[in-house]
């Protein structure tokens, strides 16, 4: 699965293993050259920077959500930016409309502000089809009243003069069927405004670097999208979780084991670790749902834990109550000094730490590519007091 030494790193470290992100971009690439759709990759998912020499390797471009992401991607990563911004920092957009070669606008309203200083920019619309297959509404652009898009009744069968592009964003780590079944609606619903532009630009939330994936299902869709709408130029996917899907780990470590009784009076013990769940690894506490972490258990039946002799929760560092996941079951005892290794915690993840309780931020590591020695630890990014003080 992977040759990352997990006793190299200091603690707390984010590690990106430099062959995986190899595979995922692989897969990528090819799934650009068979179906001819331009494959750019979403910095507000992953933006590690010192990864950018082997991703612009293979992807062509970024997508950008604000002034800082175009610039790093300029910065720090070349090719094309396209840019959406749910809405415009008036301050901001002018240096973004230099930048970008797609400017994407959320409504008609915001077009119709900019529309005189494109800077040379191809000038979109994003749609919102009004039909996803997102589970929780946290994710979901297409709940009733969303702000993301607009919708066909509000276009009214029309698009603004001088629009080019559409742009929709309606999956949330989903498969190429649920594309299928979207397209479905957005033809039905926007079909003759599709023949208008001259790109359409399908977002991001395809799964493809995930096991499982039907690739060829999404292959088949872009080459057919495009024969029925022959003057589509360009059909763009932006996504961000497959770059950097299962590339990589959080390392942690037990700091101490705590007890405390249950609601029957059943002790409960949690291992106290040196990160956080609310400050480094959000989405555990926002979608919610329970990291893997390796070595131990956390599908459990109420029976198993009862019986389990090494359950543990486990504790993140600060002092919000919920700062914890529960019901982790380990093959041993937890000790100070353990080392826990939290699975698929690069997409997201590193862009949203805080410093949240003044918590240190999880160093960053590439483990290089090196086929013959497995590989080699370089840390790349340490963090301190001074990350904490000029962020307040
Ligand atoms: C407009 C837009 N494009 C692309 C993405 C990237 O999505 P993902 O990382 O799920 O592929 C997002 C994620 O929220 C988005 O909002």
């Amino acid at each position: 699965m992977t040759t990352i030494d997990y006793a190299a790193p200091p603690s707390p470290c984010f590690v990106l293993d430099e062959a995986r992100l190899r595979a995922n971009l692989e897969r990528l690439a090819h799934v650009a050259s068979e179906s001819g759709a331009k494959i750019i990759c979403a910095l507000k998912g992953f933006a590690l920077y010192a990864s950018f020499p082997l991703v612009r390797a293979y992807l062509p471009g970024v997508t950008a959500s604000s002034l800082a992401e175009a610039l790093l991607g300029l910065e720090a990563f070349g090719g094309e930016i396209h840019a959406y911004c749910p809405a415009y920092i008036p301050a901001d957009f002018d240096a973004i409309a230099r930048l970008a070669s797609h400017l994407t606008f959320n409504s008609v309203g915001e077009y119709a502000r900019y529309r005189d200083r494109l800077a040379g920019a191809s000038p979109g619309l994003r749609i919102n089809p009004e039909y996803a297959e997102v589970e929780t509404a946290l994710y979901n652009p297409c709940v009733p009243g969303s702000r993301l898009g607009v919708t066909a009744g509000q276009l009214g069968g029309e698009l603004p003069e001088g629009v080019e592009g559409l742009h929709m964003h309606t999956l949330c780590e989903k498969g190429s069927d649920t594309l299928a079944r979207t397209l479905e609606r957005v033809e039905a619903k926007f079909g003759a405004l599709l023949d208008q532009v001259r790109w359409l630009n399908l977002g991001g939330g395809h799964a493809i670097t995930r096991e499982g994936y039907d690739t060829e299902l999404l292959i088949q869709q872009i080459r057919q999208l495009r024969q029925r709408h022959p003057q589509l130029e360009e059909i763009v996917l932006e996504p961000g979780s497959a770059v950097a899907w299962e590339t990589g780990e959080l390392i942690a470590t037990v700091l101490d084991v705590v007890e405390s009784p249950d609601a029957e009076g059943r002790p409960v013990r949690t291992a106290m670790l040196d990160v956080s769940f609310s400050a480094h690894m959000p989405d555990c506490l926002e979608m919610p749902y329970r990291p893997r972490v390796l070595g131990a258990r956390h599908d459990a039946s109420p029976e198993e834990l009862a019986a389990a002799p090494h359950r543990y929760h486990l504790g993140g560092q600060t002092c919000l109550a919920g700062d914890f996941m529960p019901d982790y079951l380990f093959e041993a005892p937890l000790r100070p000094g353990d080392r826990i290794v939290f699975w698929d915690m690069i997409h997201y993840t590193m862009v949203k730490t805080t410093t949240f309780n003044g918590v240190q931020l999880p160093s960053i590591a590439i483990w290089r590519e090196q086929p013959r020695a497995g590989g080699q630890l370089e840390v790349v990014k340490r963090f301190g007091y001074e990350d904490y003080k000029r962020r307040v």
